[in-house]
């Protein structure tokens, strides 16, 4: 076995469902054969500490792995984030539910620990600017994972529309609906006021964002209630979202993007995912099923394995070498930030360090940085649907605006509120 002293230590805050699909099955490849980079040549990666409330997860996955796993420390509640951050750690994912990781990620940069934070980054701007500041003080790299621009279907896309191919985005509606088991069962104890808009828009927010550029101008949006929780409450069923972008030259495109998380549980695939996107010269349309597999198997589908399988997310494998492997988009997007900061520890001499950390930092498809109008569409959402919670509906925030980088106008009312003043 070769040789290696280059070695990353992770920690985890929060060990759920995404833990299991993308993040374990990173660390386990990764401690089987470390991961090589040209630039920095062989490094082991372990996962060293996992924090969560109860430690019940990370120890059933200690036994479960039988081995897999670097012998990992489990933080418990109180502070497990922090000691967590007091331990030998060089980068730190942290997968808590949406409204906390805001938190945790302060606590990661704070330490001067590398943070990589799952979608959505943070719920507002006011957050985000804590975040990049904080990154800029310690000199460390912070990025969200934003698995979708992976797959291979959207990198497909943005390549028509780099090389210019597909001319001029005109509008777009994307689409992606949950199981019920999600909003009933797995989320139930944090679904409280919450929205499946920010919890799945966001990918199809960052796709857009990312894949035609732009400047988001304003945001509307509606939703449902009845289902997850009572009809006059905070906590959604279903969100449909509208953004404007215009671009260089003065020409704007809308999108809409529908979302739930009340689907019948048997539906055939794990969740609906459908987009379309016009030009002025061509057209692209999406399914996530329909590329792909159809199987049926008595006594397990659709219950226990799914009619539509994407195995280019997550698929778990026989390899024709023969051995067992886990692999796809979702786990390639937190290899791929293991490399860079692989890059900047490992990838030259200490004294261009802060060369290497810009070139990484400059990733707009996953820097923290490049978030802003991602958040600010989350932002914008969660402010409209907490006043349509509260008997104002059909709010609009206007983007950068006189009065203010985030202003909501509520019907019959002449003046805005300002939820962000900065610029976006
Ligand atoms: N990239 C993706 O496609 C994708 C898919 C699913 C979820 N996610 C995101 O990942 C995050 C987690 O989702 P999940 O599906 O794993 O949720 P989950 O409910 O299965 O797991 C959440 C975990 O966080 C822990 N936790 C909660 N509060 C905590 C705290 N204050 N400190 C430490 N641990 C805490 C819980 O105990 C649990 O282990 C969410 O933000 C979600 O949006 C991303």
């Amino acid at each position: 076995m070769t040789e290696c002293t280059q070695k990353l230590r992770g920690g985890m805050v929060g060990v759920g469902m995404i833990f299991d699909e993308t993040y374990r099955p990173f660390f386990e490849h990764a401690r089987a054969h470390g991961v090589y980079d040209r630039r920095f040549g062989l490094m082991e990666v372990e996962l060293s500490g996992i924090a969560s409330r109860t430690g019940k997860r990370a120890e059933a996955y200690r036994t479960a792995a039988q081995g897999a796993i670097h012998d990992f420390t489990s933080f418990v509640e109180p502070d497990s984030a922090g000691q967590l951050l007091q331990s030998d750690v060089d980068f730190v994912c942290v997968a808590t539910p949406d409204n906390r990781h805001f938190e945790a990620a302060q606590a990661v940069l704070n330490a001067g620990k590398h943070l990589l934070l799952e979608k959505p980054s943070v719920l507002s701007l006011q957050e985000l600017d804590a975040l990049q500041t904080l990154a800029a003080e310690k000199g460390v790299l912070a990025k969200v994972v934003y698995h979708k621009l992976f797959d291979p279907d959207h990198k497909k896309l943005r390549t028509l529309v780099h090389d210019n191919v597909l001319q001029h985005v005109n509008t777009g509606y994307c689409t992606l609906l949950e199981p019920k088991s999600i909003s009933g069962g797995q989320f139930a104890e944090w679904i409280q006021g919450r929205n499946p808009g920010t919890y799945v828009a966001v990918h199809y927010i960052k796709l857009i964002d990312f894949t035609f550029g732009g400047k988001l101008t304003s945001v509307t949006c509606t939703g449902q209630r009845g289902l997850v929780g009572p009809t006059d409450g905070t906590t959604w069923d279903s969100t449909q979202l509208r953004l404007i972008y215009e671009y260089e030259d003065g020409r704007e495109a809308a999108f809409d993007i529908h979302t739930s998380w009340v689907t019948p549980d048997n539906f055939p695939g794990y969740v609906e995912q459908e987009v379309q996107f016009r030009f002025d010269n061509g057209i692209w349309n999406g399914h996530s099923r329909r590329r792909g597999v159809e199987c049926t198997v008595e006594q397990l589908t659709p219950h226990d394995m799914k009619i539509s399988m994407n195995n280019h997310y997550n698929g778990s494998f026989i390899e024709p070498h023969g051995d067992r492997s886990q692999r796809g988009y979702g786990i390639e997007v937190i290899e791929r930030f293991v490399r860079e900061v692989g890059y900047v520890e490992y990838g030259g001499p200490g004294d261009s360090r802060s060369q290497r950390l810009a070139e990484m930092q400059a990733l707009t498809y996953n820097d923290l940085s490049a978030d802003r109008q991602v958040v600010a569409a989350v932002q914008a959402m969660e402010a409209i649907l907490e006043k349509h919670a509260a008997g104002q509906a059909n709010c609009i925030v206007n983007v950068n605006e006189p009065n203010g980088g985030l202003a909501m106008y509520i019907p019959g009312q002449a003046e805005a509120e300002v939820i962000y003043h900065p610029a976006v």
